[in-house]
């Protein structure tokens, strides 16, 4: 982030801590609760949102040298992902040219050859079919012919996006915007070294695990004891890119830059950025790494879906032994406060919302990357939009 924008945005977030006032969303919005909840809905996202959209399956650093590769197996497509021999990003769909088995189950690591475990079938780095058992039962296929099928990949600023579509399209500058892109480069992300990472299944729609990020209104309540002893809550900065938005949620450290120079001031001291990618995409930066969210439906059941967490550190601290430790404890007690206190009300969410006991749920003026969010993924679908309130229209009851 540019410096005159780091302090302006501090300046912002001291200005609404002093006021206490929140970003404004301009006012109230009901949002139908049958969107977690609707198996056609439901459908349609998979087909649209993840099936028909760019991904971010990773970093530069999940894929350090070549030889390196990751899978993913919760898009439409299962993905093995590479860096090839020139150092190359590439990207397959995870599926045996001979009788589609998924290839490598692994979820990372290094390897030059990916042999199929069912007959031996072994693709190069370049998804190249290098060698078969008996090929002349298969007439000496030609290899060129019978390689892993390539999906559209790029790496960008350190970001490593897959199209699950072979015939897809990625336009990173449509998809994120010039500015965003700028933005998110300015974090030089490709220094970045991977971490580990750890996978949540939690019965409640992807949307209301995106949803958990959307707001700091929820933190001096369910966070009380955890999230809110380092974060101001109920006070935020808000900006949208097209589809997508940045939050800055407000760290208490904030209160300490107030007697230094404007020149000492760090964004990353003041606050945590949020950077939400549509569709299922969290990207927090921080002083000395990253932490990553993706959450993914299961196209089963709209009560279910699986976040993704991943964690990079920044070259520094990744170098010395007690502060790679450190912050890979640190990275897992984010991690798993999200999962024991967040994904817990969002499966309490899932519970009334797959029950139909609430026709909509309400987003409130200080929860403007919530209307953002799904006024977006509604106007994608085609859908209505959610008409902004200046009242909720409650009838007060009389005694
Ligand atoms: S299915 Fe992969 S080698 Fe036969
Ligand atoms: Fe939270």
């Amino acid at each position: 982030m540019e410096r005159a924008e780091q302090v302006a945005q501090i300046k912002l977030l001291m200005s609404r801590l002093d006021a206490g006032m929140n970003v404004d969303a301009g006012g109230f919005r009901r949002n139908p609760t049958n969107v977690y909840a609707d198996p056609d809905l439901a459908e349609r996202e998979w087909q649209t949102f993840f099936r028909g959209h760019p991904h971010l399956v990773g970093l530069t650093g999940d894929l350090p040298e070549p030889g390196s590769f990751l899978t993913c197996e919760h898009l439409p497509t299962p993905v093995l992902a590479t860096r090839d021999d020139d150092g190359r990003f590439r990207a397959f769909v995870n599926a045996c040219r001979h009788r589609g088995v998924v290839v490598e189950e692994r979820n990372r690591g290094e390897a030059r050859r990916f042999t199929c475990p069912f007959h031996h079938w072994t693709y190069d780095t370049e998804g190249t079919l290098v060698g078969l058992p008996n090929p002349e039962h298969f007439g000496n296929p030609d290899p060129s012919c019978l390689g892993l099928i390539e999906l559209p990949a790029v790496e960008d600023a350190g970001l490593l996006w897959v199209h699950p579509d072979p015939d897809g399209a990625i336009d990173l500058d449509e998809q994120l915007g010039h500015d965003l892109r700028a933005e998110l480069a300015s974090w030089h992300l490709d220094e970045l070294s991977y971490l580990g990472w750890d996978d949540y299944d939690v019965a409640c729609n992807w949307k209301l695990a995106m949803d958990t990020f959307g707001e700091t209104y929820h933190f001096p309540a369910l966070h009380s004891q955890t999230l809110n002893l380092g974060f101001h809550g109920n006070v935020q900065c808000y900006d949208t890119h097209g589809r997508n938005h940045r939050m800055l949620l407000c760290k208490r450290d904030i209160d300490g830059l107030r007697d230094l120079p404007e020149d000492d001031w760090e964004i990353t001291t003041a606050a945590l950025p949020v950077y939400w990618l549509f569709p299922n995409v969290q990207l927090m930066p921080f002083a000395q790494g990253l932490h990553l969210v993706r959450a993914y439906p299961d196209p089963r059941d709209p009560g279910r879906h699986v976040s993704r967490i991943t964690w990079y550190l920044r070259p520094e601290p990744a170098a010395d032994t007690e502060t790679r430790k450190a912050l890979e404890m640190i990275s897992q007690r984010f991690g798993e406060i999200i999962r024991d206190e967040d994904y817990v009300v969002s499966a309490s969410q899932q519970r009334t919302a797959s029950a139909g006991v609430l026709d909509h749920v309400v987003f409130g003026r200080n929860e403007p990357a919530l209307h953002h969010y799904h006024e977006t993924y509604r106007r994608m679908l085609g859908m209505d939009p959610l008409p902004l309130l200046d009242e909720l229209g409650f009838v007060p009851e009389i005694s």
